[in-house]
């Protein structure tokens, strides 16, 4: 299917390059009907979307924030080698939300992280990062250097990488033998049920499920061992994956895969289903903003996301449907939408302003945005929601 031509999701514009050409691409996603893989057909380079200014930082959010540190303090706890110093490699360690946990129990740790931006936030946290992708040459830089790692984590970012064979038979060199591959990503069978379409952009490569990450890193020596579904992110999954016979498999990841046949995840159908659904959010939310609009009411966004860039570009949404995008991310602030143009503020004028309406871009953090609107919702602040389907809240 295609979502048509697409800006880069978190390539925002300055103002004054507003008039500027941008790089657009088709986001057309296809299914592999051979091993699940659930894929963009049309890649943009990878150098072309982590830049110096690649402008989302994980610590943005506290729930994240949060989540994260119990990560590490499980794998801490249930991890003996760790005790002894251990090292943990984090692939796209973003501004070191995860690897902190590690670095304040005294454990080796080691960020790949290629975007300037967010990396050097990192770096004068005291978290070791290297500034550069990570890939099968730079996996055998590392092993020569520190030796194999314990853990290598990945938390949506795995998917973000279009030579998933490089990652894999990275990841396999610079492993310990008993030594594990932990993935963190939205969940294909989420997206599909929750009709997220809005995941789908040109960063996420690849929208994962149980099946094709099995498939992808078998050929590698590296066998899926442990699933566990987690809330955030509107749906992912935590995938655990080590060389093969070197840890017991769960039942979870039979559960997981014989769940996934019954689904159809591997049949057209199911996509057929799943674009029928988007595009009646296509021609519902437009409908619902000019109605709302046509009442009078102001309609503003919520949350600058890559998801936002989606939904805008895909159902022909713009400044004359959504005023500005509050965001509270300060490299975000003051820049514009990609492709759209629609201004992006910070959270302080949006409570000034008080709009009665406003599009909720990042959904998948509505407990924790609850809480911090709680004021405007009692002014009687009112959401627009597009996932499932369109409605006001
Ligand atoms: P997110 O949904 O995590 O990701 P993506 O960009 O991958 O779609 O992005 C959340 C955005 O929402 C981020 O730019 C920060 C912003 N945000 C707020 O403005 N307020 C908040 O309370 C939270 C949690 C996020």
């Amino acid at each position: 299917m295609s979502f048509g031509e697409q800006p880069l999701a978190n390539a925002l514009i300055a103002p004054e390059r507003s008039s500027e050409q941008q790089l657009t691409y088709e986001l057309a996603p296809t299914i592999c009907s051979a091993c699940g893989l659930f894929q963009l057909l049309e890649q943009p380079t990878a150098t072309s979307i982590f830049t110096r200014k690649y402008p989302f930082f994980t610590s943005t959010s506290k729930y994240m924030s949060n989540h994260f540190s119990h990560l590490a303090r499980d794998l801490i706890q249930n991890d003996p080698t760790l005790k002894d110093g251990g090292f943990v490699i984090e692939i796209g360690s973003n501004d070191g939300t995860l690897l902190q946990s590690f670095a304040k129990a005294g454990i080796n740790h080691l960020g790949f992280e290629p975007s300037e931006s967010v990396a050097n936030v990192a770096k004068k946290n005291g978290i070791n990062t290297d500034i550069s992708f990570f890939n099968s040459e730079t996996a055998s830089l590392i092993r020569q250097k520190y030796g194999p790692a314990d853990i290598i984590l990945g938390a949506n970012v795995i998917g973000h990488i279009a030579e998933i064979n490089d990652i894999g038979s990275g990841v396999a060199s610079l492993l310990k033998d008993d030594g594990i591959f932990l993935i963190e990503a939205v969940y294909l069978g989420d997206m599909l049920l929750n009709t997220a379409f809005d995941q789908l952009y040109d960063e996420h490569v690849f929208t994962f499920s149980g099946t094709a990450v099995a498939n992808a890193f078998h050929k590698h020596g590296l066998e899926l061992i442990n699933v566990e579904r987690q809330s955030v992110h509107g749906g992912s999954m935590r995938y655990t994956l080590a060389p093969l016979g070197s840890h017991t498999c769960t039942a979870a990841v039979k559960n997981l895969l014989d769940e996934e046949k019954n689904r159809g995840l591997n049949n057209s159908a199911t996509y057929i289903e799943f674009r029928q659904r988007c595009e009646a959010i296509r021609r519902d939310l437009p409908l619902l903003l000019s109605e709302i609009s046509g009442m009078g009411h102001k309609i503003v966004g919520y949350g600058a996301t890559a998801k936002s860039t989606t939904v805008l570009n895909y159902c022909g949404l713009g400044t004359n449907d959504i005023a500005w995008i509050q965001d509270s991310t300060k490299a975000k602030q003051g820049m514009l939408s990609p492709q759209t143009l629609v201004p992006i503020v910070p959270p302080e004028y949006f409570r000034e302003v008080s709009p009665e309406y406003a599009v909720l871009f990042a959904w998948n953090h509505r407990d924790e945005i609850e809480m911090l609107e709680r004021e405007w919702r009692k002014k009687g602040g009112k959401w627009i929601l597009y996932i499932p389907k369109v409605t006001v809240a």
